[in-house]
């Protein structure tokens, strides 16, 4: 049971938080002062004022103590969140999230003029799940409700039969009349937790049980919301072999569930920055998230990623570029990215084709890291440029020093959207919840059969929980990145404008992730 939030503390978009920004507390460092005073235009005056930016130029401006002094206004922004929740934490539709926002656009809006800085507006769906119970014939079954499950009807208990779906759930016909009124009892496999719930819910069932095709237990998202999805849980395979047992020998099985659950829809938003300078027509882009989780003030995650973008912005506006170069904070990225799905999908043909390349920088700084580099390829369909920027990653992790290990592009950061729209993507991260191996340790130290990031998606996820060696790398590579594509897109394929089929072609091969952000989808 977690009953952990106050939907009362969710604030209207508009309704903004400032008190803590324009504290003078809030240190600022190397911050430029806007240009003012001054009747020459401001993107003529930034032009020939400054040297060219290259990689190396870039790298060689990142301080460890500038990302430190960030994360510290960050974690002073997630305690602003206290009063409602109990703990610091950045949320969407948290005071915390939407001081977060703020931080970043104040930051941008300082640098005179240097960038063009947008909000982008959207609705969030949000879900709470404040208490759940199962049985399954005379047992109560440790099962995990999915995430955006709706409640089961009325809040309430509700008392069925259980009945074992045929083949996998994923075609309506799987559904005999038997499930109607019954509890739905579900293979995982083939198609997303969120098309069984669906198709139970049409056949009439008043709950759905999904249970593993592996060890372990089985947490997920139903993913977006549809009409008739029920009430889901996730349950282990042991948990339900002696059920299937039971209803293959012909008998009766009875079952309760309850969940009571809520599906919100907030307003957020992204905030995307462009440089003044540079080529519009080809443009560099590069993302972290704005958002915490609602357990803790997510200082890692992805305050390293988001704050690393920060400050290579404000030491980007000291020089020129050739290419447009554009930041994005995305916003409801641990309730699915869903604000960089929302980007990604509201881009016109012609603005999807100015983005060369979307890089993604989400958690930079595990204490207990690997320098990961997505293993995104041709080979696995990616689009074009996709690997070419894997392979930057590659040289850019051994100019400076260390080694490096490749991780599945497997859908749990803000590139998906990206993929999904034909934009070559990748990225580094240094881990999250994955068990840290031996192999490992020789490669990077810390500790073997420990998580990367030992606090991910916990209230400890404070400023304690930096590696400063790591970010220091990391940012120094995320700055090689921005320096070299805002100089030159040399060797990087051309986008085109997609025809029809083309879109279509890509849309019938779409890749089927296995995540959606931090929540298995399948
Ligand atoms: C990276 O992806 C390619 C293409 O799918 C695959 O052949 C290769 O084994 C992967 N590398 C690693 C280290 O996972
Ligand atoms: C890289 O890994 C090797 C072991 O494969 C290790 O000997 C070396 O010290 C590592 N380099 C760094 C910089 O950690
Ligand atoms: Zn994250």
């Amino acid at each position: 049971m977690y009953v952990k939030f106050n939907p009362s503390a969710l604030l209207p978009l508009g309704l903004l938080v400032g008190s803590a920004l324009s504290s003078p507390t809030f240190s600022q460092p190397g911050h430029q002062q806007p240009l003012g005073g001054d009747d020459v235009s401001p993107a003529i005056h930034i032009h020939s004022k400054k040297p060219s930016v290259d990689a190396e130029s870039l790298a060689g401006t990142i301080k460890t103590s500038h990302l430190l002094n960030r994360a510290k206004d960050l974690y002073a922004i997630a305690k602003i969140s206290e009063h409602d929740f109990g703990h610091p934490t950045r949320v969407i539709g948290s005071k915390g999230h939407f001081a977060t926002v703020e931080y970043v656009q104040r930051v941008l809006n300082s640098l005179g003029g240097y960038y063009t800085v947008k909000e982008q507006p959207f609705p969030a769906v949000s879900g709470y799940i404040y208490e759940s119970k199962l049985v399954l014939g005379d047992k109560a079954i440790h099962g995990s409700p999915m995430s955006l499950t709706p409640p089961t009807k009325n809040k309430d208990t509700v008392f069925a039969k259980v009945v074992a779906v045929k083949g996998d759930g994923c075609d309506e016909e799987d559904y005999g009349d038997d499930v109607d009124g019954a509890i739905a009892l579900i293979k995982r496999g083939r198609c997303p937790f969120g098309t069984k719930s669906e198709n139970a819910g049409k056949a009439g069932a008043v709950a759905a049980v999904i249970y593993n095709n592996e060890a372990g237990g089985l947490s997920g998202t139903l993913g977006t919301p549809l009409e008739h999805h029920v009430a889901t849980f996730g349950i282990r395979l042991d948990d339900a072999t002696p059920i299937l047992e039971k209803l293959a020998a012909g008998e009766e099985v009875d079952g309760s569930a309850y969940i009571n659950s809520e599906v919100n829809i907030i307003r957020t938003k992204n905030v995307v920055a462009q440089t003044v300078l540079g080529d519009p027509e080809n443009c560099v882009m590069l993302g972290g998230h704005s958002d915490s989780v609602e357990e803790g003030p997510g200082i890692n995650d992805d305050g390293s990623g988001s704050l690393t973008l920060l400050e290579i912005a404000v030491q980007l506006s000291k020089f020129s570029v050739n290419n447009c170069v554009r930041f994005a904070w995305w916003s409801g990225e641990e309730e699915g990215l869903l604000g960089s799905n929302w980007y990604a999908t509201h881009l016109s043909d012609e603005e999807n084709r100015k983005i060369r390349l979307f890089m993604d920088y989400d958690m930079l700084a595990s204490v207990n890291f690997a320098y990961q580099i997505y293993n995104a390829t041709d080979a696995e369909g990616d689009p074009k440029g996709s690997e070419e920027l894997r392979n930057f990653y590659i040289e850019g992790y051994k100019g400076l020093g260390v080694n490096f290990t490749f991780i599945p592009f497997d859908g749990r950061s803000d590139y998906v959207g990206f993929i999904e729209a034909g934009i070559p993507a990748g990225g580094i991260a240094t881990g999250a919840e994955g068990i840290k191996t031996p192999e490992e340790v020789e490669l990077f130290g810390g500790k073997a059969g420990e998580w990367y990031d030992p606090c991910y998606h916990q209230l400890c996820d404070d400023l304690t929980n930096l590696d400063e060696v790591a970010w220091n790398v990391n940012a120094k590579l995320v700055a090689k990145s921005v320096g070299k594509f805002a100089e030159s897109f040399e060797g990087f394929p051309e986008r085109v404008l997609d025809s029809d089929e083309v879109k279509a072609e890509r849309a019938a091969n779409a890749k089927r992730w296995k995540y959606r952000g931090n929540k298995l989808v399948m």
